[in-house]
């Protein structure tokens, strides 16, 4: 297979967890040594919410840290923050031209957003999946390792892409899909019994890579359960499901067959379960979590990231500014 130009991102809202580490981060670390790779920190994605100016540099740092913890190598991938190219902004004005009110209002993560938080549906809000595009094709990708949450801003930057392409009559932007190494896309579950793995559920409904063990056993203890099966073969509950395929995720196949078969003949106990799929989150998540610490004292290594990649995503999404602009009829005199 030849090399594809991969482009991720991961808006800074605090720690990581181990659904951005599933769903993207461990791709990103296989990708960069096999194509052309650029990972960045959606820091403009996360003004939609108006965080404090101390909070977005902390949390800005601190996904700095934990991808360069999990193993992106800034001389393997170009590593940058979002808000250093001035190239993305533009070319997400430029979109926005060619982006519609009915489209924009129609997408899931809009309308989700606009029923949590109505007193703050914003034009950028609206715009969310325009300014993803933009980042996604200013580098012309086409593969991008997002977790299935993110399936339909795919979409939609193939939209954005195909449909600049069409009015200006040329083939600017080829089309990017959603990617990881699994079969599909996957959703990590939470430990509170509903949907996703995901921090606006609250931090026990979440494992984060820097979680020591202890609170990591804690928050396993507190996983919501049921009353156990009392017919052999029923299906679990949404909340026992959860945990099944959190450890399909992060243990052995034995280890999950052993309790799906317990589970079967009613005599699963979930204290253990639950203990035991702990253990196996402490050692799955150790390897990140030690090298934290030492990265994040840093800051010399931190800042030359940082400063190496913007030079190089610069030089990238540069070009296709350079290409839409000409596209569009801006031409020097
Ligand atoms: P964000 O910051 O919400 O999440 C970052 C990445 O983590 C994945 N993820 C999950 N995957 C599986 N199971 C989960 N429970 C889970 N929770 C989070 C997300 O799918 C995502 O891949 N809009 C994006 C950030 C972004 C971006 C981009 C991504 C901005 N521009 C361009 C790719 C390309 C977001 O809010 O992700």
């Amino acid at each position: 297979m030849g090399k594809e130009i991969i482009v991720s991102g991961i808006r800074p809202t605090g720690n990581l967890h181990l659904g951005n580490y599933l769903g993207a981060v461990s791709n990103f670390v296989k990708m960069q040594h096999e194509h052309h790779c650029f990972f960045f920190i959606a820091d403009y994605h996360s003004l939609t919410t108006h965080p404090n100016p101390a909070d977005l540099h902390q949390n800005v740092r601190q996904v700095l840290v934990e991808y360069l913890a999990c193993g992106l190598d800034p001389e393997a991938c170009t590593l940058y923050i979002q808000s250093d190219l001035p190239q993305i902004p533009e070319l997400y004005m430029l979109l926005n031209m060619h982006a519609y009110m009915g489209e924009l209002e129609r997408v899931a993560s809009f309308k989700e957003k606009a029923r949590t938080q109505p007193n703050n549906i914003n034009a950028g809000l609206l715009t969310y999946p325009v300014l993803m595009a933009a980042d996604i094709i200013i580098h012309k990708a086409t593969k991008v390792p997002v977790g299935k949450d993110q399936e339909q801003h795919l979409e939609m930057a193939r939209t954005f892409g195909n449909r600049f392409n069409r009015m200006y009559q040329q083939e600017i932007f080829p089309e990017p899909y959603a990617f990881n190494y699994g079969k599909e896309l996957i959703k990590v579950p939470g430990l509170q019994g509903g949907g996703k793995m995901s921090k606006s559920d609250g931090d026990n409904n979440v494992i984060n890579l820097i979680d020591s063990p202890e609170l990591i056993r804690k928050k396993m203890s507190r996983a919501v359960t049921d009353t156990g099966p009392t017919e052999p073969n029923t299906i679990p509950s949404p909340a026992v499901q959860n945990l099944f395929d959190l450890m399909g995720l992060v243990s052995s196949q034995d280890k999950l067959s052993h309790y799906q078969e317990r589970y079967a003949n009613c005599s699963i106990r979930y204290g253990d379960f639950k203990k035991d799929l702990a253990e196996d989150l402490i050692n799955y998540l150790a390897p990140a979590r030690e090298k934290i610490e030492a990265i994040s004292a840093n800051n010399t290594l931190l800042k030359q990231v940082v400063e190496r990649g913007k030079e190089k995503a610069i030089a990238s999404a540069a070009k296709t500014i350079k290409e839409c602009r000409e596209a569009i009829g801006f031409r020097s005199f």
